[in-house]
């Protein structure tokens, strides 16, 4: 997919979402991995890396490798974390012929639209974790998402951006995010919309694919993150598998 938002509009990324803003989800994150791992200088894969906000935190605790399908986020994460391999590839398909201590897919684990590519996507997570290494997937799960609507904000630099974001469910298995930017730089109005088809799946699809794969997985509630962005008052229920490979 060739997403304008993750490619020329990625740039607005760098007024929104600035690295300190995903200090405390990234920080929740590393926590959760850290109760379940051994290794001292640890690896991490992460997939779907985007601009590399979380990435900016996760490189203090791991020595990362960062995928993703689109390569104006991918500029981003670069100057954002030189220190760090990033590649352009597909999280169902791409393969690095090494193996890692951890694999992470916090942020776009929703792209995968149907149990096929789900079950893809995960399986090549195992593919690369070593034996006694910690997946970290965050997720939705279809009994708890509700249609909702987001709104971010963002100035600098004699540039304006607001982003609009509603989440719609359309079938059984999917929901579509209608996103919207207003964009005004020097006090110029450009307006650019983009759908995104995304994938809801049930807690025993889930579980299914996990067990499949030979995971034993902890779930815990990750509500509130997102709140603060929400447009209606409630709660954005997040979901947080974290895995270890069964012997
Ligand atoms: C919400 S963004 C992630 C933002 C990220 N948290 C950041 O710090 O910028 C979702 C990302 O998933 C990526 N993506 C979607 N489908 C993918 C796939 N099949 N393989 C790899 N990356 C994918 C998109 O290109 C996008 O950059």
């Amino acid at each position: 997919m060739n997403w304008i938002s993750y490619n020329q509009l990625a740039w607005t990324d760098t007024i929104l979402a600035r690295p300190e803003d995903f200090e405390v989800e990234a920080t929740t994150y590393v926590n959760l991995i850290k109760t379940h791992l051994s290794a001292s200088s640890p690896t991490m894969l992460h997939l779907g890396c985007g601009a590399g906000g979380h990435d900016y935190h996760f490189k203090q605790h791991f020595s990362v490798t960062g995928v993703d399908l689109s390569e104006g986020m991918l500029e981003i994460a670069r100057s954002r974390n030189p220190e760090i391999q990033y590649l352009l590839g597909d999280m169902r398909t791409i393969r690095l012929g090494r193996k890692f201590d951890v694999v992470a897919i916090p942020d776009s684990i929703m792209y995968m639209c149907t149990l096929e590519d789900l079950s893809a996507a995960l399986s090549n997570a195992a593919a690369h974790l070593k034996r006694d290494g910690v997946l970290l997937v965050v997720t939705h799960t279809k009994e708890e998402f509700r249609n909702n609507n987001f709104a971010y904000t963002g100035e600098a630099d004699n540039t304006h951006i607001t982003v609009l974001e509603n989440n719609h469910i359309v079938s059984d298995t999917t929901y579509e995010a209608t996103i919207v930017y207003l964009i005004r730089q020097s006090g110029r109005l450009e307006i650019h919309h983009e759908v995104h088809t995304l994938g809801l799946f049930s807690y025993d699809e889930w579980m299914g694919i996990f067990e499949g794969l030979n995971f034993k997985v902890e779930l815990m509630n990750l509500d509130h993150l997102y709140d603060k962005y929400l447009l209606e008052d409630g709660v954005y229920k997040l979901k947080v598998f974290v895995g270890t490979l069964g012997v």
